[in-house]
C-alpha cells in the first residue's frame, strides 16, 4: 500500500474509531453508574430491573386482555364535551356522581402525579400494606430508596420508621380510613388520593372542601369532621381501576345476585393494581393476612386488630391472596420480605 492510500483508510477509520470510543465510554459509565448504585443496597437495586421489554412482556403475560392506563386521576376536563361517560355507578363508575365530582375536582384543581415521577422513564414503585408480616423487617431504608411509595389508609409512619421507611409518595385512603390530620404520618409532597368506594365518599369531601354541614349519615363507621390536609395534594382516582382489579385481577361479580352481599377489592390489591399500571418494577411488602385460624394472631404492624376484625368486611381476602400469588409466579410483582 502506497503512503497516501494509508494515509485515507486512516481518515476513513478515524469516524469508525471515534463511534467505537464514544460507544464504550457510555457503555461503561452507564455499568459504573449503576454498580454504583447496586452496591449501596443489600437488596438488588430496582433500578437494574427496569427494562422496557421485560416489563411489557410481563404485562403481557397477565393476560388481563386491558392496555396499560397511566392516567391515574379523575380530571375536571372529564366532564366536559363528554357524554355517557360512565355505565356504572359508584364504585366502578362515575355515573350519577358526575356533579359531586364536578365540585370536588373544581377546588382541588390538580390531577397530576408530581412531574419529577411522570418523566421517569422508569419508575420503581413499592406497595406497603400494613401487615404484621412488615413489623421488625428493618426494610425502612430499602422502602424509602424506590420513586413511588404507595401506602394505604390511615397506617403510621412515625414511629416505625426502622420498618416501613418514611417516604409516601401517595397514600390511598376513603373517609372510614383517613386520618384528620394527614400531616402527622405523609410528607408535605405526599399526594392524598380519594378512592370513590361510594357517593357518600364524595359528598364526605365536598363538605369539607366547601366547609358544608357534615351529613354523617351512610358511613360504616364516622369519618373524621375535620380534615388538615392540604388540598391542592387531594387526587381522586378514577374508578376504572377498581372496575378492572374487580373484573379482570379478581374476576369477583359485578352485579351480586339475590342476596349475595356484595365484595369488593381492598385498598391494597387496588394500589398494587394501580402499580401494575403505573410503574415499571412493582415491590410490595406488608401483605397477608395471619392464617385465619389463629383468630388473635395481630393483623396490622401497629395496633392491636386481629382477625376477628375482619369478619364483616366486605372483602374477599382469600380471594386476593391467590391473585397476589399468581402475580408473584408470573413475575409482575416481588415480595421484599419472607412471606406465607
Ligand atoms: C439479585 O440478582 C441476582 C442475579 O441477577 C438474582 O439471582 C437474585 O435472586 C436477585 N436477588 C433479589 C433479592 O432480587
Ligand atoms: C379481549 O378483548 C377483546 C376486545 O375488547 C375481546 O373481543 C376478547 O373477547 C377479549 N378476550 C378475553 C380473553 O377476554
Ligand atoms: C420485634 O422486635 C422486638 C425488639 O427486638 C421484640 O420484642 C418483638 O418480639 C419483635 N416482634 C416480632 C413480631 O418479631
Ligand atoms: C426520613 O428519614 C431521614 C433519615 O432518618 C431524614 O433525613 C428525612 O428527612 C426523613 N424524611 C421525612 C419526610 O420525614
Amino acid at each position: 500500500m502506497s503512503q497516501k492510500a494509508t494515509k485515507t483508510w486512516c481518515l476513513r477509520l478515524l469516524p469508525v474509531l471515534f463511534f467505537f470510543i464514544s460507544f464504550v465510554t457510555y457503555y461503561c459509565s452507564n455499568a459504573i453508574l449503576q454498580s454504583y448504585g447496586g452496591t449501596t443496597k443489600p437488596l438488588n437495586s430496582s433500578k437494574t430491573l427496569c427494562g422496557g421489554w421485560l416489563t411489557q412482556k410481563k404485562w403481557g403475560s397477565l393476560n388481563f386482555n386491558i392496555s396499560r392506563h397511566t392516567e391515574l386521576f379523575l380530571k375536571l376536563e372529564d366532564f366536559f364535551w363528554r357524554e355517557h361517560l360512565s355505565k356504572l355507578a359508584l364504585p366502578y363508575g362515575i355515573k350519577g356522581s358526575e356533579l359531586l365530582l364536578l365540585k370536588v375536582l373544581a377546588v382541588t384543581a390538580n390531577y397530576q402525579v408530581p412531574a419529577s415521577i411522570e418523566k421517569l422513564e422508569c419508575r420503581t414503585c413499592v406497595v406497603i400494606g400494613n401487615g404484621f408480616a412488615i413489623k421488625n423487617s428493618s426494610l425502612g431504608s430499602i422502602i424509602n430508596k424506590y420513586d413511588v411509595v404507595i401506602r394505604l389508609n390511615d397506617a403510621p409512619v412515625r414511629g416505625y420508621e426502622e420498618d416501613v421507611g418514611n417516604k409516601t409518595t401517595m397514600r390511598f385512603f376513603y373517609p372510614e380510613s383517613a386520618s384528620y390530620n394527614p400531616g402527622l404520618h405523609n410528607e408535605p409532597s405526599t399526594l392524598m388520593v380519594l378512592v370513590p368506594f361510594k357517593q357518600q365518599d364524595l359528598r364526605w369531601l365536598k363538605e369539607i372542601l366547601y366547609n358544608e354541614k357534615r351529613v354523617r349519615k351512610g358511613f360504616w363507621k364516622p369519618p373524621p369532621q375535620i380534615w388538615l390536609g392540604d388540598i391542592s395534594k387531594i387526587r381522586v382516582l378514577d374508578p376504572h381501576f377498581l372496575h378492572q382489579t374487580a373484573d379482570r385481577l379478581l374476576q369477583i361479580p359485578l352485579h351480586p345476585k339475590g342476596k349475595q352481599a356484595p365484595v369488593h377489592p381492598t385498598t391494597g390489591i387496588l394500589a398494587v393494581f394501580v402499580a401494575l399500571n403505573y410503574c415499571d418494577v412493582v415491590h410490595i411488602a406488608g401483605f397477608g393476612y395471619p392464617n385465619s385460624r389463629s383468630q388473635r394472631q395481630p393483623i396490622h404492624y401497629y395496633g392491636y386488630d386481629t382477625m376477628r376484625s375482619m369478619k364483616n368486611s366486605y372483602h374477599d381476602l382469600n380471594h386476593e391472596a391467590e391473585a397476589l400469588k399468581r402475580l408473584e409466579d408470573l413475575g409482575a410483582i416481588l415480595y421484599l420480605h419472607p412471606h406465607l
